[in-house]
């Protein structure tokens, strides 16, 4: 299978892809994404309803626009790939609905992916001045709003779960965290920009805590930092520390992750490592484990900004690197679709 139709609408976003496979990687025809997420912006959290039924507005003409852009036909597709979880049920059943109509009505394959295996095959994506592939066996770290895991590749066909988040996800610290400070939704990006604010090298604010890094495991925690840095609020934040608080929990986060992540390498040795999920997003993390990787020797990758957020280029990827061909009457969303990935 070589060309084919994408779709994503486990969350906020409503997406649609026209991807073609090309050698061992990747390649993008079109992609495009609508968002609800300004709409959520004021509720501090994406709204499960309203994303729901913005799903339902966007999704032909997102499909279609995917379509022209590509410049493709109905008979040029080989193929449709729909997330079918995790996510949120409302969202999930849009995107799958949707994908079952279209195979069903066009006579076409339907592929059925995992979300979160997806945001690792992000990294094999196919962008200008990126020419390798990751090679196996690859160390994934998938940091998004509801996961984080630490997931070995031996092969394409082998992976196995190492290690993940006792509470809350990365992502999810991001958000709380930002809510806690009064900076808007989504929290990863907010933080990370209001952090790039703290210019005064005479404010020291006090130290949040770094969850379970000095445990030799490869386990995490969120939820104590962003309690801490409640109770720290609790007590009244001036809004001249605001940059600095968001520092600290971008600092925090980022030194965890990283921690953890190169622990693992120490146990697995592998070719690569990979970063994905929507916080891959996140400069000091993506810089720090870079650094420690070419330290090592070991080659890191992270996909370009609009493939780490959610999109559904990652969907066509993992269809065309894993195929995973369904009956078209049988799929059924599965909104708490577990991660591990064998
Ligand atoms: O993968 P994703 O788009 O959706 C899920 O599958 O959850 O990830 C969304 C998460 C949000 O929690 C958001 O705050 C976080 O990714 N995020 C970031 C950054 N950009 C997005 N976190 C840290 N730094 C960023 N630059
Ligand atoms: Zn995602």
């Amino acid at each position: 299978m070589r060309t084919i139709l994408a779709i994503e609408s486990t969350c906020d976003e409503t997406a649609a892809a026209i991807v073609k496979r090309d050698g061992g990687g990747v390649e993008v025809l079109s992609n495009v994404v609508a968002s609800s997420s300004e709409i959520h912006e004021k509720y501090g959290g994406v709204v499960p309803e309203v994303a729901a039924r913005e799903q339902v507005l966007s999704i032909i003409p997102v499909v279609m626009e995917a379509m022209k852009k590509a410049e493709v036909e109905i008979e040029d597709l080989e193929g449709i790939a729909v997330a079918y979880g995790p996510g949120l049920i409302g969202s999930l059943l849009i995107g799958v609905e949707t994908a079952k109509t279209l195979a069903y009505a066009w006579g076409k394959p339907l592929m059925a992916v995992n979300h979160m295996e997806a945001h690792v095959l992000a990294n094999w994506i196919i962008e200008e001045g990126k020419n390798q592939i990751p090679e196996l066996p690859a160390l994934g770290l998938v940091v998004s709003g509801g996961h984080t895991d630490l997931i070995l590749l031996r092969s394409m066909s082998e992976w196995e779960w190492l290690g993940g988040t006792r509470d809350d996800a990365a992502g999810e610290c991001f958000d709380k965290c930002a809510r806690i400070l009064g900076l808007p939704y989504p929290g990863g990006p907010n933080i990370e920009r209001e952090g790039e604010k703290a210019t005064d090298e005479k404010i020291v604010v006090e130290r949040l805590p770094r969850p379970m890094l000095d445990q030799d495991n490869l386990e995490l925690s969120f939820s104590g930092l962003k309690s801490a840095l409640a109770s720290m609020a609790g007590k009244g934040v001036e809004k001249r520390l605001i940059p600095y608080l968001a520092r600290e929990v971008n600092e925090a986060v980022a030194e965890v992750l990283v921690a953890k992540t190169m622990k693992a390498v120490g146990v697995y040795h592998p070719k690569s490592v990979l970063l994905a999920g929507g916080v891959a997003a996140n400069k000091l993390l993506g810089s720090e484990l870079e650094k420690k990787c070419e330290e090592l020797g070991i080659k890191f990758f992270k996909p370009d900004t609009k493939y780490c957020t959610d999109n559904a280029v990652m969907i066509g990827a993992a269809a065309l690197l894993r195929p995973n061909e369904v009956e078209v009457l049988e799929l059924r969303p599965e909104p708490g679709l577990e991660t591990v990935l064998t």
